[in-house]
């Protein structure tokens, strides 16, 4: 039972069962290629060395040693079995035109047994000649580097080898000092190659698993990539037509502001003193952002209101201003069609609100009327005040203007705000909009 935990662990390699086929694929390909170019080599050494032998037989040494013999029988052993392989191959190949995966494990396989068996009958030769095992250790460590089997497959082929080593030399080794040391210094190498060539395995095991998760994470990283140049196309597009429904509904604002005498350049001017305001309390970009645009668009409600409502030089009847005092609510239904203007709604809705709840459309009052909102309200007055109107042709100063929000401050304006326009006033910093609404566009665009 521990025995064949043991067994479990030494063979134990960790490779995801789907790509267990893969890496079986990789492997023997991987094999076929080294072994297959060092038999071609160890083909033409034998050859060599059989020429060698057949030198040593013409010197007489056969007499002397029948190892020499015997070393002529190994080394021919080689060869011939390489040769029946080769043919063997040649034969399978001419039947199936290609080198399948079987046939080529096939070839791996039975030249690991010939290198390992051909090494020891070569050692057997050997120990009746000199009584050395240099052969056998390189063959093995040679396999240990060169072919990358499972464990237990190298355990089993290097154990059947080694019967045959350490019988053959039993035979052929007469002194036991020597045998002894052959046997010991032989099966210690034999037992570090299993381990060298299991150590080599998983690093091959390993070096799969981490191309494996490489190529996982690119395939990952591609396709994220092409979800984000699709999402980087829709948004594209949407900017454009984001881009393009500002334009009309700006180009409508133009409109408006061109059918009232009284507001000419009206949203712009608003939209600077409120970004003057903005900049001065250090909001954010968003606020910025939604802030321009409610500014221009504030009174966009107005289109809706007759001409001769809007220019009247006289003081309006009860009727008239009721329909003047519903341009908030007809400006927030024309933008409530528009996708970029949603966050603005209130802006919109509410920059005729009072702080002390008297405004209209819904008398909020305080913190309850967007800050925004409360923002306009103080530029849109501003703006009212400095500029000359159909009723009241002399437009008064700035200095007038800010009077005006100091008196008002705390019941039509929040008392925050007018401190800050005035600050604002003061520091003449409403001298450098023109920087400001240079900002602006570069946030618009
Ligand atoms: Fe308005």
């Amino acid at each position: 039972m521990k025995f064949n935990s043991m067994l479990k662990k030494f063979q134990n390699y960790n490779i995801p069962e789907e790509n267990k086929p893969e890496f079986q694929r990789e492997l023997i390909e991987s094999n076929y290629i080294r072994s297959r170019n060092l038999s071609f080599l160890l083909f033409f050494i034998f050859i060599i060395l059989l020429f060698t032998d057949y030198m040593k037989y013409r010197q007489g040494l056969w007499q002397e040693n029948g190892g020499y013999r015997f070393l002529l029988y190994s080394h021919f052993f080689y060869v011939l079995l390489l040769f029946l392989l080769y043919g063997y191959l040649f034969v399978r190949r001419s039947y199936s035109q290609a080198l399948t995966l079987q046939l080529k494990q096939h070839f791996v396989l039975t030249f690991s047994f010939i290198i390992l068996l051909g090494a020891s009958f070569t050692t057997i030769a050997d120990q009746l000649i000199h009584g050395e095992i240099t052969i056998y250790v390189l063959c093995i460590w040679l396999f240990a580097i060169i072919n990358y089997q499972k464990p237990l497959s190298n355990l089993g082929m290097y154990a059947i080898c080694h019967i045959v080593f350490l019988i053959g030399i039993t035979f052929t080794q007469s002194s036991p000092a020597a045998l002894s040391a052959n046997y010991f210094n032989g099966t210690v190498l034999v037992i570090l190659a299993v381990f060298v060539s299991r150590i080599l395995f998983i690093a091959k095991v390993n070096d799969f698993n981490s191309k494996k998760t490489i190529e996982i994470q690119k395939s990952e990283l591609e396709k994220k990539n092409l979800e984000l140049s699709v999402a980087n196309a829709e948004l594209h597009d949407s900017l454009l037509a984001l881009d393009e429904s500002q334009n009309i509904i700006f180009s409508l604002t133009l409109a408006l502001e061109s059918k009232d005498t009284n507001t000419h350049g009206h949203s712009e001017r608003v939209a600077q003193y409120a970004m003057a305001i903005a900049k001065h309390l250090n909001l954010n970009q968003k606020d910025m952002v939604d802030l321009w645009r409610a500014a221009i668009l504030h009174d966009i409600g107005k289109i809706g209101i007759p001409d001769a409502i809007l220019n009247k030089p006289s003081a309006l009847t009860e009727e008239e201003w009721v329909i003047v005092k519903s341009h908030p609510h007809r400006g927030e239904v024309i933008c409530s069609k528009l996708k970029f203007a949603h966050e603005i709604l209130p802006i919109i809705r509410y920059h005729h609100e009072r702080y002390d709840g008297k405004g209209y459309p819904d008398g909020l009052q305080g913190n309850d009327i967007p800050f925004l909102a409360r923002i306009v309200s103080v530029a849109d007055t501003v703006d009212a005040i400095t500029s000359p109107r159909t009723y009241r042709p002399m437009s008064r100063t700035m200095e007038q203007a800010v009077e005006e929000l100091k008196i008002n401050s705390g019941t039509q304006f929040d008392p925050l705000l007018v401190e800050a326009f005035e600050k604002v006033y003061l520091a003449n910093e409403l001298n450098t909009i023109s920087e400001a609404l240079g900002d602006l566009y570069d946030i618009k665009s």
